[in-house]
């Protein structure tokens, strides 16, 4: 069998053979403390999707960075969806919850579709901006602007930066199947990241998560540079417009 990370490109380009982060959060963990970002919200947010998208013409939907499949099973109801993501254990959970649906395990930098495969994707609950280098960021825009047909849509939800900044909580736990979790938040020192220390008290597992501080206005431009021309800016899951107070930034960018 094949051990090599999906990613190992990405990481000879770096210069690095040591573990991101985000290959060693993704697990049964992490869905352990996000267990009340659910199906419910992920029907939601689809039907908010299919709301905005309502009259284009869809059949084909790539869930980039899908976890264990919340979104990409509620998209299966309405176009046919493939689920793409790095983590083995969360894809693990996905194909036993689903075993019918394509489920594909990968690395976002590195898209193993031909281009123009599919006339939507979707990149939600914050799976972007994860990589220490923003070039790498952009890449994976570029890799999707290949992957979209023309004319196609790429709908991203990320967190909202100036929200973040402002209402930052540097610390707070609570206890969750037993399980006390305590969650340290801080601005990294050059700036440009949330980082979280999430430590699990009693088994005593210590994780880190670090998100680039993206605005919408570096996000637009760097989907613009990208390929895409942004054609809707929403500012949660109800459907309200964006604004600097606004708890996410949605974009959804159609693929010139
Ligand atoms: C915050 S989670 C969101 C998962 C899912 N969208 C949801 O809302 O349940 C981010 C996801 O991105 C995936 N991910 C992180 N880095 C990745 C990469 N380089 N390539 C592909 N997927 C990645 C993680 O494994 C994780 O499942």
């Amino acid at each position: 069998m094949n051990n090599a990370s999906p990613n190992q490109a990405a990481k000879q380009r770096a210069g690095s053979e040591e573990a991101d982060w985000f290959e060693e959060w993704f697990g049964e963990d992490y869905l352990r403390i996000y267990q009340h970002r659910d199906e419910t919200e992920a029907e939601h947010v689809v039907e908010l999707i299919a709301r905005v998208l309502d009259g284009s013409d869809i059949r084909s939907v790539l869930d980039l960075g899908c976890g264990a499949g919340r979104h990409s099973r509620a998209l299966c109801e309405r176009w046919w969806t493939v689920g793409l993501d790095l983590s083995a254990a969360l894809l693990r959970i996905a194909r036993r919850e689903m075993p019918s649906d394509p489920y594909v395990r990968a690395d976002m930098r590195e898209l193993p579709f031909a281009p123009r495969s599919f006339d939507l994707v979707v990149n939600l609950f914050t799976s972007f901006g994860y990589f220490e280098d923003d070039r790498e960021n952009e890449r994976v825009l570029v890799c999707v602007a290949a992957t979209l047909r023309e004319g196609g849509t790429l709908v991203i939800d990320f967190l909202n930066a100036s929200e973040v900044r402002t209402d930052l909580v540097p610390y707070d736990e609570r206890v969750e199947n037993g399980i006390t979790i305590e969650q340290t938040r801080t601005i990294s020192p050059d700036d440009r990241f949330v980082e979280k220390t999430i430590r699990l008290r009693e088994p005593g597992k210590e994780y880190f998560e670090r998100v680039r501080l993206l605005t919408a206005k570096d996000l637009q431009q760097m989907l613009e540079s990208a390929g895409f021309a942004i054609v809707r800016r929403i500012g949660d899951y109800g459907g309200a417009e964006w604004s600097e107070h606004s708890p996410r930034t949605i974009l959804f960018a159609r693929r010139r």
